[in-house]
């Protein structure tokens, strides 16, 4: 079709990522419509219409519940690009359906309650290139439905939220989102409404990335029987890619999240692994870090370069040896052990890494002023942490912990004891085990938190980045459950 292509070359790669302009495999399309489309009457809409994937899919579909090839199903639609609105009309009528596209900004369109399915791809624009009237148009829309999304939200989030306000009561959403939906604060809301609003949400997980040349990792979200909420229980299928979702089993896994508006992301461990972690910790048998001590930030220094030093530097500068003090260099890298001793920290010193950190009192060496004065002649004094102190080059101090806590990782955290007992920046975290357990955490929780238990937790209690990366806040730490003390019994603590 050759005015086909010539409109695609009205269209750019830039143009097509500003407006998050990517289509939607087949596979998926048809999966969500069969999914959202049960009568051959159901009034249809598609929000962000793009080049008409799922308006397609539609069609087919209102032919198939008809039984008849030659009905001409109505199929209705929004789309801000006029391009793909003129692309997407062809291809709707080419499929033998009518199509109605309104070209237009979806959130200056009015919801009335009418539809039966809204199904689609909204687009993920980033809040970055989210910005002007648009984001301030979706933020009214979604608060016209009574929720409040941050300024850091994703396009998408407004889109769920304006799309529900389509269906009329016991209708359905059928929506690709970014699997973010399951993690980022800035979708609680969009979460929680969700919740509120729909009798069944069911999620579909993929193995693979759907989207070729797209690095977002999606889930399709089927919500049922809007306005007939609260719910309190979701379920979750994986599959591998579009094209195994044709066979995609029954079996889904039930889950109930602490709160509506908490992550969905611990449910990937499912709900049967949930249920037995629930069971671990009610007997006891495994508890929140907490119950061994205390877990908290490390050193900010406001410049890790200018304060962290190898000790080839301090000799170079001329330091003197109370100028310094012992430090688990920056990063966590070297924490991959059972515990961290000072023949750990010389070897690595050797290698070049930062294991002292410059402290020097009010009374320093010359050698000290000298490094002092070169701070403050490239403008390290300036850095907002050390402008705010009294000495800016007085690093406050947190204590050498008795274990080290490693809080962002590719694969799991780790605790490794401070046999060293070095300082540590806020590149991991301190564990300050309490009196009764200071020599039992210091041998045993190291080892005894690489259990499947303790590793599965921690992807349920942190929080997980793209690329796999997994993050450990304190707080999140604190209940992160590891094996209890052998000998504690709630008895002996009342
Ligand atoms: C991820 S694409 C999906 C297109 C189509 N639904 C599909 O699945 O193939 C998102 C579409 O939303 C359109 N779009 C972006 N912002 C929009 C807005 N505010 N209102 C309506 N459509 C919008 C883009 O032009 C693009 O066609």
């Amino acid at each position: 079709m050759p005015e086909l292509e010539a409109l695609f070359e009205a269209d750019t790669p830039a143009l097509r990522k500003a407006r998050g302009a990517f289509f939607t495999p087949e596979g998926i399309s048809h999966f969500i419509s069969t999914w959202a489309i049960r009568n051959a009457t159901d009034r249809v809409m598609e929000p962000s219409a793009g080049d008409a994937a799922f308006m397609v899919a539609a069609v087919d579909r209102l032919k198939v519940l008809a039984g008849n090839p030659a009905a001409v199903p109505r199929i209705e639609g929004v789309e801000i690009h006029e391009h793909s609105a003129t692309i997407g009309h062809e291809r709707v009528v080419a499929a033998g359906g009518r199509p109605e596209i309104t070209i237009s900004d979806f959130f200056t369109v009015s919801p009335h309650p009418v539809y039966d399915a809204v199904i689609g791809n909204p687009p993920y624009i980033r809040y970055q290139d989210f910005s002007g009237v648009s984001r301030i148009r979706a933020a009214e829309a979604a608060l016209k439905a009574g929720v409040r999304l941050s300024r850091l939200a994703s396009s998408w989030a407004a889109f769920v939220i304006h799309s529900a306000l389509f269906l009329k009561p016991g209708g359905r959403l059928g929506l690709v989102l970014p699997a973010e939906l399951m993690s980022v604060n800035y979708a609680a809301p969009v979460r929680q409404f969700l919740f509120d609003n729909f009798a069944n949400i069911q999620l579909v997980l993929f193995d693979e990335q759907v989207f070729p040349g797209v690095e977002t990792d999606v889930v399709l979200l089927l919500a049922d029987g809007y306005g007939q909420g609260p719910t309190t229980e979701a379920t979750m299928r994986l599959t591998k890619n579009a094209t195994s979702l044709a066979s995609l089993s029954e079996e889904s896994v039930s889950w109930t999240p602490p709160t509506a508006s908490g992550k969905w992301t611990g449910s990937l461990a499912g709900a049967e692994a949930l249920v037995a972690l629930q069971a671990l910790s009610a007997q006891e048998a495994f508890s929140g870090l907490q119950t061994w001590g205390k877990t908290t930030l490390g050193i900010v220094t406001g410049n890790n370069k200018y304060f962290a030093l190898s000790p080839q530097r301090v000799k170079q500068v001329g330091l003197a040896r109370s100028e310094t003090l012992l430090l688990s260099p920056p990063g966590s890298a070297h924490l991959r052990g059972l515990e961290l001793t000072t023949k750990q920290l010389q070897r690595l010193g050797q290698e070049g890494k930062s294991t002292r950190l410059f402290h020097p009192s009010e009374h320093h060496s010359e050698a000290a002023a000298a490094y002092i004065q070169a701070g403050h002649d490239t403008g390290v004094d300036t850095a907002y942490k050390c402008r705010v102190r009294k000495t800016w080059y007085q690093v406050p101090l947190i204590a050498p912990a008795d274990l080290l806590l490693t809080c962002m990782n590719a694969d799991t955290p780790r605790l490794t004891t401070n046999e060293a007992k070095a300082y540590h920046l806020n590149s991991v975290h301190g564990v300050y085990l309490a009196d009764q357990y200071q020599e039992l955490g210091r041998e045993l929780l190291p080892l005894a938190s690489l259990n499947s238990i303790t590793l599965m937790h921690a992807e349920i209690v942190g929080r997980a980045y793209g690329g796999g990366v997994l993050k450990l806040e304190p707080r999140e730490a604190d209940i992160w459950l590891t094996p209890s003390p052998p000998w504690w019994t709630p008895t002996q603590t009342h």
